[in-house]
């Protein structure tokens, strides 16, 4: 059985269980490939920082560098990362602490400097070329993670743009519209192609992942509307669009990403692709509020025919002195509202209909991983409890 089959049939196997946070993985000397993971704190950073440490992860021992702006956060792991806390907008500080990294062979760019500002975006991604591709002779291969915002345009007011009709295939030519993915490609693309480094661009849908420190996570935003409901002693009530409650939609487990990438990173027939990943199956929101309500021990109340869709932005606007309180009463690990939750992504998940993406280039590639999507969301919800940032 491949090592991407058994971790998929295995994340099935262990959705429910309860999880324990392993501190103490062991530190592996003889290294055979070196990962700069930039945007480690992250979503997907997150998990490929976990997923690459894994004994028999292919292309390993893998060797971890992991980038991000804030300190190290205390809930990752001590051993398995070499964390380096760097502001990659910023170029003199992105020479200065990633010049000496001479041994790294694989970049994995899942960052994002949280507005779909192109120049910023592209200014950010660039600092990573030009100080690693120079300094690290070993250097074989770059993974660019993008989305499906390829297919439908940004989010940003007034940019609105006639989406591509859905299933999304990679083949689909840009939207003409400013998106800050068509600058991320067009670096990649040069900077491969002059310095003969392999590439692949990966275009992920709706993440599900455990990270409190993502711009834009919709489980942690989810269980801390239900974590607020439980506590205010108030039902689980479904704020979205009736389309958006019915239609089928689609998502991708971190963990997912990561195998994708690294699937990606190893496997020749993966290069220089450009690549959707999903879970590979499709849900509804009505069924993870079901899901969502069973776990918070909560009173579901799904769309109500003939209401509109209501913003759970500012019905929670208000809420940060409440978290805090929470997160007292409980003794969870120290989060803020505004890094924990993203209400305004929810939003935007809640009102969108029909942006389902197509993974059969993947299969006919190669890669066969997948996730039951509501098992993912579970366990996610079992991630963000074994790490104490929920009750
Ligand atoms: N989340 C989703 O559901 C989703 C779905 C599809 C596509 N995408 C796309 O995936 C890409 C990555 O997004 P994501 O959601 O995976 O990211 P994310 O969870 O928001 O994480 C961003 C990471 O980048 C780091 N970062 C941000 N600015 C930085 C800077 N100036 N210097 C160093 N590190 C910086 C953040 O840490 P610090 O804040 O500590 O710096 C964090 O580790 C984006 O293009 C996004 O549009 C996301």
């Amino acid at each position: 059985m491949s090592w991407w089959w058994k971790r998929s049939i295995d994340a099935g196997k262990n959705s429910g269980k309860k999880l324990e946070v392993n501190e103490n993985e062991a530190i592996v000397e003889d290294y055979k490939s070196v990962a700069l993971v930039v945007g480690v704190t992250g979503i997907v950073g997150s998990s490929l920082a976990q997923v690459l440490a894994l004994p028999g992860t292919p292309g390993g021992p893998w060797k971890v560098y992991g980038v991000a702006r804030r300190s190290r956060p205390v809930w990752f792991s001590k051993n398995h990362l070499e964390y380096i806390q760097c502001d990659v907008s910023n170029t003199q500080e992105t020479i200065s602490k990633l010049s000496p990294l001479t041994d790294i062979t694989h970049i994995f760019y899942v960052s994002w400097i949280g507005s779909e500002d192109c120049d910023i975006n592209a200014t950010m991604f660039k600092n990573i070329l030009n100080t690693v591709i120079p300094n690290a002779p070993k250097l074989q291969h770059i993974c660019l993670q993008t989305g499906i915002k390829h297919y439908f345009g940004i989010f940003e007011e007034g940019s609105k743009v006639e989406p591509h009709d859905s299933p999304f295939t990679e083949d689909l030519p840009r939207l003409d519209v400013p998106n800050f993915y068509h600058d991320l490609e067009d670096i990649l693309y040069e900077e491969t192609s002059k310095n003969n480094l392999t590439w692949s661009v990966h275009r992920p849908a709706l993440v599900f992942g455990f990270s409190p420190c993502s711009l834009m996570n919709i489980a942690s935003t989810l269980c801390v509307y239900a974590t607020i409901c439980k506590y205010e002693n108030k039902p689980l009530v479904y704020t979205g669009s009736k389309a958006s409650w019915n239609c089928y939609s689609d998502a991708v487990d971190a963990d997912l990403i990561a195998e994708h990438q690294i699937w990606a990173a190893v496997d020749p027939k993966a290069k220089n692709q450009v690549l959707n990943c999903n879970n590979g199956d499709v849900f509804k929101w009505k069924h993870v509020w079901k899901t969502l309500a069973e776990q918070f021990g909560l009173e579901m109340v799904g769309y109500i025919e003939g209401k509109q869709q209501v913003s759970l932005a500012e019905l929670m606007k208000d809420k940060d002195l409440v978290w805090d309180e929470i997160v007292k009463k409980h003794n969870l690990a120290p989060t803020k509202l505004k890094d924990i939750a993203a209400f305004w992504f929810a939003d935007i998940a809640f009102c969108s209909e029909n942006f389902l993406s197509s993974m059969n280039k993947n299969k006919e590639l190669g890669f066969l991983g997948f996730r039951d999507s509501i098992k993912s969301f579970n366990s996610c919800i079992d991630k963000m409890r074994a790490y104490r940032f929920i009750p």
